[in-house]
């Protein structure tokens, strides 16, 4: 018998539940393409230490990397692939659950679930990340009351207010944890005259990244590449100058949450004070995030336990529950 599967296609990683198994994969969503053949390589963690270390023809692309699902192709590629591993094939056909965003149009649900069916799965339906999310952290989405969820993920940022199982208010921005890496590259480029890779940007970022003060002393020692000699060089990195560095990135995710918070009805938002918010996904875990946000709208946040794995593990509880929690598929009501 076929394995129900949930899927988390996020911009920064890929998870796959399966039911009765829990979390079966959880890779970067990086695929390896021979640009000459178009062949898929590999993808996951395989692909991504093949990046930089490659002949030219063959590349390492973060396919969902602007935060939707937008290239059919890829996207039934990417499905096919996660489903292969899975164990999937001709006669083993599971049902799929895909994790997307509040925001996705019509014509790219449409896409998602044909992309899945043609990819191998018996049925494919969609859910909501705020709603799944707030499902792995075992809110009480179905009562009456605010439940509101702040995802920041690598590259898109979205907060929803959910109550009565449904999403109330929304805010979705283009701008996550993969941006905040970008500034950090522009920053040490425009400051130091250094070049440095995107890993190195998300290593300063992990380390000493923040968007309030705390834990500050720790610095960080960078080796880049020299733009005017062209030979290495150590700069070191104090948190206050990296925070300032990514101030805008982070002001715009504080901002939409802040937006969102203006579309809530005022009888939840008074829920909220006394609830609070949930942080989850991984660009939450920025240093003093959450504590910004709370400084920034009086509303306490609170990150969940499994900030990575929330989404994804959400989904996992619909096919775990199939029957009594598909109403909270896309479209289910
Ligand atoms: N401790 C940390 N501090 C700051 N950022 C972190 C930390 N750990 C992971 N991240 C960042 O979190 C991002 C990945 O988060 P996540 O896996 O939730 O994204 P995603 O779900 O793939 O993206 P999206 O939801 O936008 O499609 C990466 O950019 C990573 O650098
Ligand atoms: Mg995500």
């Amino acid at each position: 018998m076929a394995r129900d599967l949930a899927i988390d296609l996020g911009t920064a990683n890929t998870l796959v539940y399966a039911k009765g198994q829990g979390i079966v994969l959880n890779e970067p969503s990086v695929i390896a393409l021979n640009q000459q053949t178009g062949d898929v390589l590999a993808m996951g963690q395989e692909a991504w230490q093949m990046i930089g270390r490659t002949p030219g023809y063959i590349v390492a692309v973060r396919p969902l990397r602007q935060g939707a699902i937008t290239d059919f192709d890829v996207t039934q590629r990417m499905i096919r692939l996660l489903l292969e591993r899975a164990g999937v094939s001709r006669f083993n056909r599971p049902r799929v659950v895909i994790c997307v965003p509040s925001a996705i149009t019509e014509v790219e649900r449409r896409a998602v679930i044909e992309a899945a069916r043609r990819a191998g799965a018996a049925d494919a339906q969609l859910i909501e990340q705020p709603m799944a999310a707030a499902l792995g952290a075992y809110l009480p989405v179905n009562e009456p009351i605010a439940n509101m969820v702040i995802d920041v993920g690598g590259g898109t940022s979205e907060t929803a207010l959910i109550s009565l199982g449904g999403v109330v208010a929304l805010q979705a921005v283009r701008v996550g944890s993969f941006d905040i890496d970008a500034a950090i590259q522009t920053f040490i480029r425009r400051e130091y005259g250094i070049a440095v890779g995107e890993r190195t940007a998300e290593e300063i970022k992990v380390a000493i990244g923040s968007a309030w003060p705390v834990q500050d002393g720790v610095k960080a020692e960078v080796r880049g590449r020299d733009l005017m000699s062209g030979l290495p060089k150590t700069v070191i990195l104090s948190p206050e100058e990296v925070r300032e560095a990514i101030a805008e990135p982070v002001a715009a995710i504080v901002a939409s949450v802040i937006a969102c918070l203006g579309e809530a009805p005022p009888e939840l938002a008074h829920d909220l004070i006394v609830r609070g918010m949930h942080l989850v996904g991984g660009g939450g875990m920025l240093k003093g995030l959450a504590k910004r946000i709370a400084e920034e709208t009086s509303i306490p946040v609170t990150m969940v336990d499994a900030p990575l794995e929330c989404v994804v593990l959400g989904a996992g509880r619909c096919i775990e529950h199939y029957d009594e929690l598909r109403v909270m598929f896309m479209g289910a009501r």
